[in-house]
């Protein structure tokens, strides 16, 4: 962990991710999937915490600069994408900086207002709350989560119907 905790460190101290203290990271120890390069040395980690029976949000994603642009980053995501929809979750979103980095791995933006009330007791607590510019990304396995918008009957966009299409033929 203290690993783990040094790499996130080296983005939180440039503003990139939030900072995590080791005891936290201990906590959360089971939500982490890591990449380890030839001598096992962690180069890369992710974390999925689960919100609720169908919401996960990915987090603590760091990759080590050395190792930047080789598919580790992409690798982590879709670990956690795995371990979502071994449990049977149709939704993983981030808050991120990276927004171009996570559609590339197949997430679409969305308005983070559209996000439930119950994943912002993280942020609450951090320093730049509640100015910070993250942008919040889902990836959904089709249909509408069943906490949005647009799963109420009568209020679906056109787009969003596009949009829930395309998903769908995506995962098929
Ligand atoms: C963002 C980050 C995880 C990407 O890791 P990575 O291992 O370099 O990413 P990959 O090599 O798997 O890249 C996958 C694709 O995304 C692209 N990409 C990578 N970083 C990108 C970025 N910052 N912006 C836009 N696209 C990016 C790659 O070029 C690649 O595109 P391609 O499929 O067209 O070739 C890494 O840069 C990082 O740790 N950044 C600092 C911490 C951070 O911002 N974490 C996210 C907080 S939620």
């Amino acid at each position: 962990m203290p690993a783990i905790a040094e790499l996130i460190r080296t983005f939180a101290d440039r503003k990139l991710m939030i900072r995590r203290s080791l005891g936290e990271l201990y906590e959360s120890i089971r939500e982490f999937v890591v990449a380890t390069d030839d001598e096992g040395a962690i180069i890369g980690c992710a974390a999925l915490h689960v919100f609720w029976e169908d919401l996960a949000e990915l987090k603590c994603l760091a990759v080590a600069e050395s190792v930047h642009k080789r598919g580790v980053g992409r690798g982590l995501v879709d670990a956690c994408w795995e371990s979502a929809r071994a449990l049977e979750i149709e939704t993983v979103f981030t808050l991120t900086y990276v927004a171009e980095f996570f559609e590339k791995c197949g997430y679409r933006q969305i308005d983070k207002a559209e996000l439930p009330h119950k994943i912002w007791n993280e942020c609450v607590r951090c320093p730049l709350f509640p100015s910070c510019h993250e942008i919040a990304l889902i990836r959904s396995v089709g249909e509408a989560p069943s906490w949005s918008a647009s799963a109420a009957p009568g209020v679906e966009s056109g787009t969003e119907q596009v949009v829930r299409t395309l998903l769908t033929a995506v995962e098929a």
